[in-house]
């Protein structure tokens, strides 16, 4: 690909609330590392974001830190991509504001996202967490993405973003920003399951339910055989009861197709012992970690070659950044 021919934006972040799980992989980890092929990519570590649900971080930069060794490891290439910080990014706040603006209390409240943590955490229902969208509207638009890998959990999050692209765009009679869209694998957006039988998997759904890039086989091994499943198939070709169906969803995400049609099979026909799914499936899981465990491991020990990635990270996020202000400064009648 040459430089003269301008190449899409993507961009995408995630929070430092704790380590990445096989979610964030197949939600969005997989997809960055495909995208920075082809496009002109921008992946952050979303570090003003997780003020909104906690708002005095132990260590947030030891946390921060921990998911941008985590993007290396499972490989993101800053020759590729830019990776930064959010907070290193200021421009990003001005875009914020401004959006705000133009942005009402009627349809921040009705955000499914806002209001499952108002149910969580009643006694912290900061504006910040009302306001989480505008800030994502911001981080996406800043450098004018037009897609953003996420899991099904942010398709809310993208429509506002679209509609605070629009409104600014017809507000200020200009084109300044495209109108983004989420970008998923070619199935559509993923949803990984938890392990106690419902939901998905996240790090909020407790350790017993999530597996992490971090975790030990024995760890992953222990996990999975204590997995949520149940009797057994009583009926030839029965549909499968929802934990069942998530076993399999994580056979899929993992195995291969033959394994996943093997026990398919054997369900099928009323013959499955699920001791030696959950024992298949923890083996595959194991394989399918562990390298990227190894790798953590190696990334994390370079402080001086991350320090190295930080900073250049935060020079090309700039430089785009101060494109986009200058713009909206200007479309919006500031003196230049
Ligand atoms: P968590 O839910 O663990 O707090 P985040 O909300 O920080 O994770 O999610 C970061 C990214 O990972 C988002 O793009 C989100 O859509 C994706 N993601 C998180 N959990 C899952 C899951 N179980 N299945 C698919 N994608 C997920
Ligand atoms: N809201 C996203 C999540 O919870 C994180 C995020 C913040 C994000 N800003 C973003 C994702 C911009 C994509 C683009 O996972």
């Amino acid at each position: 690909m040459t430089d003269n021919i301008k190449r899409e934006v993507v961009c995408s972040g995630i929070r430092p609330t704790g380590n990445l799980h096989l979610g964030n992989y197949f939600g969005a980890l997989r997809n960055f590392v495909k995208l920075q092929e082809q496009y002109d990519c921008y992946f952050f570590v979303a570090d003003y974001h997780s003020l909104t649900t906690h708002p005095t971080p132990g260590n947030l930069y030891q946390n921060a830190r921990q998911i941008l060794v985590q993007y290396l490891a499972v490989g993101l290439d800053p020759e590729r991509a830019t990776i930064y910080f959010q907070s290193d990014l200021p421009q990003t706040a001005e875009l914020y504001l401004f959006f705000n603006m133009n942005a009402y209390l009627g349809e921040l409240e009705r955000v499914t996202s806002f209001k499952d943590k108002v149910r969580q955490n009643p006694n912290n229902v900061n504006a910040g967490l009302l306001t989480y969208p505008t800030l994502m509207a911001a981080d996406i638009l800043i450098h004018k993405a037009t897609r953003v890998p996420v899991g099904k959990d942010q398709e809310q999050h993208l429509e506002m973003t679209r509609t605070y692209a629009q409104r600014f765009n017809s507000m200020y009679g200009s084109e300044v920003f495209p109108l983004p869209q989420a970008v998923g694998s070619p199935a559509g957006l993923v949803k990984i399951p938890a392990l106690n039988g419902s939901g998905k998997m996240g790090k909020s759904e407790g350790e017993a339910s999530t597996i992490f890039l971090t975790d030990e086989p024995s760890v992953i091994r222990k996990k999975i055989m204590k997995a949520k499943s149940d009797s057994g198939p009583t009926e030839m070709n029965q549909k499968k009861p929802e934990e069942i169906e998530n076993l399999f969803s994580l056979l899929k995400a993992v195995s291969k197709l033959e394994t996943v049609e093997y026990f398919d099979d054997l369900y099928n026909r009323c013959q499955i012992r699920y001791g030696d799914l959950k024992k298949q499936l923890a083996e595959d899981m194991v394989a399918f970690v562990e390298p990227l465990r190894q790798r953590i491991l190696e990334v994390g020990a370079d402080e001086e070659g991350l320090r190295r990635i930080i900073d250049r990270g935060k020079e090309k996020a700039r430089a785009s950044a101060d494109r986009t202000i200058a713009e909206v400064r200007h479309v919006i009648g500031y003196r230049d």
